[in-house]
């Protein structure tokens, strides 16, 4: 198993779904970015059909918040105490990509991402917004 890029760093909106409709990921307010399984805690709508409020995303089906700890936080009209949890999945954002790691938190160690220093480096690849310019001007 592996840490697996999923999307673009630079190109991901607040909230995205993975090609294979498995996961969902969103930027809460406060920063970072979440990877949840694609499927609501009440009665399972995809999430990545809904969108972020804050640091929630609300379900589009019937107004469920999930916080940035995959817990439900609140619905209009209903107690949400004791519904499950979204499935989380460990995410990095790192050499300008979403990954995500698909198994569990205590298999998922940091240092098992493959080292890029290129791609760290100030001068290298990953430093260049990558505009379009002409190489020949005049
Ligand atoms: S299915 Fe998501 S709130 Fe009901």
């Amino acid at each position: 198993m592996t840490w697996q890029a999923r999307a673009r760093s630079a190109t991901s909106r607040s909230l995205a779904r993975s090609p294979d409709s498995a996961w969902c990921s969103f930027r809460p307010a406060s920063g970072g970015v979440i990877a949840l399984e694609d499927f609501c805690p009440h009665r399972g709508a995809p999430l990545s059909l809904g969108f972020v409020r804050g640091d929630t995303l609300v379900c589009g089906y019937h107004g469920l918040a999930v916080d940035c700890r995959s817990r439900p936080d609140n619905m209009p009209g209903q107690q949400v105490g004791r519904f499950p949890p979204a499935h989380a999945f460990p995410v990095i954002e790192r050499y300008g990509f979403i990954r995500v790691w698909p198994g569990d938190l205590e298999q998922a160690p940091a240092d098992r991402l493959h080292p890029l220093p290129w791609a760290e480096s100030p001068t290298g690849p990953m430093a260049s917004d990558c505009s379009i310019s002409p190489a020949i001007t005049g």
